[in-house]
């Protein structure tokens, strides 16, 4: 049967359906077990994908680097710079041109509109591996991770995520908050999201955001205080409190949102047995303490490798 993932371009969670989330988990869970027994399939066989970078990364280039050579493709590692969109060829063209070129494009970009536009422009798929808005891989990772850490009891059916309570403290108007809203209201867990009140989700996110949740039954709280964000919470999230490109504004920030570091404070906030989740880079004494980093409940490290399994996966239901 062919995934209705094929040929498509996925530039944040919104791109895909119920339906396409719990096929790409499933996936992954088959890959993941394939990679233990060592028995990968080589879906990927003849197809070239350029990975495009605008920005530094250790977990999403090394990843996609590795996942597409596990399924015997062909990555083709494009730094920004070293390409003519430095000197000022448009996105539209380089699009058209890579198009006639490779089989799909995974490009990390400051701007979404970039990569609204390298998939408006080419005729291949095109996949977001981090803008300033969005990060759904990463989510899918996370979506994966709490499936297996929490809910694996309950099956892989975005469903049986209902009455789960996520926490996200930190900067509100990041990519990875923009996004762990946006897992919730696609699985349907309720989450609370602590932050200073400078530093709050934007309202067009919102607007798509309360959109989604509104179908799923998801509650959103946007609140200043993090304990009481953290109370009773299933799964605690942070991430970095300064972004990358946002050096000029970064001491501003880091003493601005402080108050809101993921401590040992919320832990005891939370659920006993909550989970404690970070996409990494951390920055430990920052936006998590050392404590929580290193606690028996956090499952960074799970989540990280996570990454591969479903980068993968989503590469086979769009090329395979
Ligand atoms: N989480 C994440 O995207 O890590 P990198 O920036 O290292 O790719």
């Amino acid at each position: 049967m062919i995934s209705s993932l094929k040929n498509k371009s996925v530039l944040s969670l919104y791109d895909l359906s119920v339906e396409e989330i719990e096929t790409v988990l499933k996936t992954a869970e088959t890959l993941k077990i394939q990679r233990r027994v060592g028995q990968t399939v080589k879906i990927l066989e003849g197809k070239v994908i350029a990975l495009i970078f605008q920005k530094p990364s250790t977990r999403t280039k090394v990843s996609f680097l590795a996942g597409i050579s596990q399924l015997g493709g062909t990555p083709l590692y494009l730094d920004g710079r070293d390409l003519q969109l430095g000197r000022g060829e448009t996105i539209a063209d380089t699009a058209r041109v890579l198009s006639r070129y490779v089989d799909a494009i995974v490009a990390r970009v400051f701007a979404h509109s970039d990569l609204e536009e390298l998939a408006k422009y080419g005729s291949i798929p095109v996949i977001n591996a981090l803008s300033d808005d969005y990060h759904p891989c990463q989510a899918l990772a996370d979506i994966l991770t709490i499936y297996e850490k929490v809910n694996k009891v309950r099956g892989i059916k975005l469903a049986n995520f209902k009455g789960l309570k996520i926490t996200y403290t930190g900067d509100g108007d990041s990519n990875m908050a923009h996004e762990t809203l946006l897992l919730a209201a696609k699985t349907g867990m309720d989450i609370s999201l602590a932050s200073h009140k400078d530093y709050q989700p934007n309202d067009k996110v919102m607007e798509k955001v309360n959109k989604v949740a509104e179908e799923s039954g998801s509650k959103i709280v946007i609140t200043e205080d993090p304990l009481e964000a953290a109370k009773d919470a299933d799964i605690l999230y942070t991430d970095a409190l300064v972004s990358m490109g946002e050096d000029e504004i970064g001491q501003r920030k880091l003493k601005d949102l402080i108050a809101f570091q993921l401590d040992s404070k919320m832990i005891e906030a939370a659920k006993s047995d909550a989970i404690v989740m970070h996409p990494l880079p951390a920055i430990r004494g920052a936006e998590i303490s050392a404590e929580a980093m290193e606690s028996p409940r956090a499952v960074i490290w799970d989540q990280a490798e996570n990454r591969l399994h479903v980068q993968k996966a989503l590469l086979s239901l769009i090329l395979g």
